[in-house]
């Protein structure tokens, strides 16, 4: 489903090339639940924003399917971003000036889901994160652990073929670390992609293939005993 070949992120400094991802090759299965581990600074979150089409900024070859990225018009490549990738950012990227309620209404609205279906979405998934009374609140008035909750929320309420989680529990305790991954378990068997990074090692048994990342190269890749 995803391939990348030889792909180099750098930053150029004034004297010297510094890189960010070395020679990353990696081929990704439609279905597959994978897990980036890695250091701080290691790279997870680069490369998340390569396979989530928002960082067009490096070298090498990223195909999607059939399609070369680089060859796609602006707007194929949006319609892809929009239409089949969910995203969970590690800085929970709300939208301010809308409630909650709308913050999780947005992919939905993309992908063209009629009102009273929205409506429905929205109060399930609302209802299973325990945040019916914030619907009216703005990401403001909402503590780190809810914003992150709702980046969850509006991440998967539009049914993505891709899930890009960026360390989706970091601000959550156990229990609710526990309950996301049941949820990623679940859209996994409904045949969800989910790649996450995490410095959480027990969030990767739920998946089924770990890499770790040092130093803006891969250095393990394993599947994970089920
Ligand atoms: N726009 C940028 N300009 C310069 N350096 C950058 C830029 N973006 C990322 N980096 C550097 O690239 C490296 C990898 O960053 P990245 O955010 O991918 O790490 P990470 O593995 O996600 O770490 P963490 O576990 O802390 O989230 C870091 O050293 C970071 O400082
Ligand atoms: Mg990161």
């Amino acid at each position: 489903m995803i391939q990348l070949k030889e792909i180099d992120k750098y930053i150029e400094s004034r004297f010297q090339r510094v890189f960010i991802l070395k020679g990353i090759h990696l081929t990704i299965k439609e279905g597959e639940f994978i897990t980036l581990m890695g250091p701080s600074g290691a790279g997870k979150s680069t490369l998340l924003n390569i396979l989530g089409l928002l960082d067009e900024d490096y070298e090498g070859e990223y195909f999607f399917g059939e399609r070369n990225i680089r060859l796609m018009r602006d707007r194929d490549r949006s319609n892809l971003h929009k239409g089949e990738f969910g995203y969970i950012f590690q800085a929970y990227h709300l939208i301010d000036e809308l409630t909650v309620y709308e913050n999780i209404e947005t992919p939905l609205l993309y992908r063209n889901v009629s009102s009273g279906e929205r409506k429905s979405i929205i109060a399930d998934l609302l209802d299973r994160f325990n945040m019916v009374a914030k619907k009216d609140l703005f990401p403001a008035q909402l503590s780190g652990g809810q914003q992150q909750l709702v980046g969850i929320a509006r991440a998967i309420a539009g049914k993505p073929r891709v899930l890009l989680a960026d360390e989706p529990t970091g601000n959550l305790h156990s229990a609710q670390a526990k309950e996301i991954m049941e949820i990623f378990k679940e859209l996994h068997a409904e045949g969800t992609t989910i790649i996450q990074a995490t410095h959480a090692r027990e969030n990767a048994d739920f998946g089924t293939r770990l890499i770790t990342l040092v130093d803006g190269r891969i250095e393990t890749d394993e599947a994970i005993a089920s």
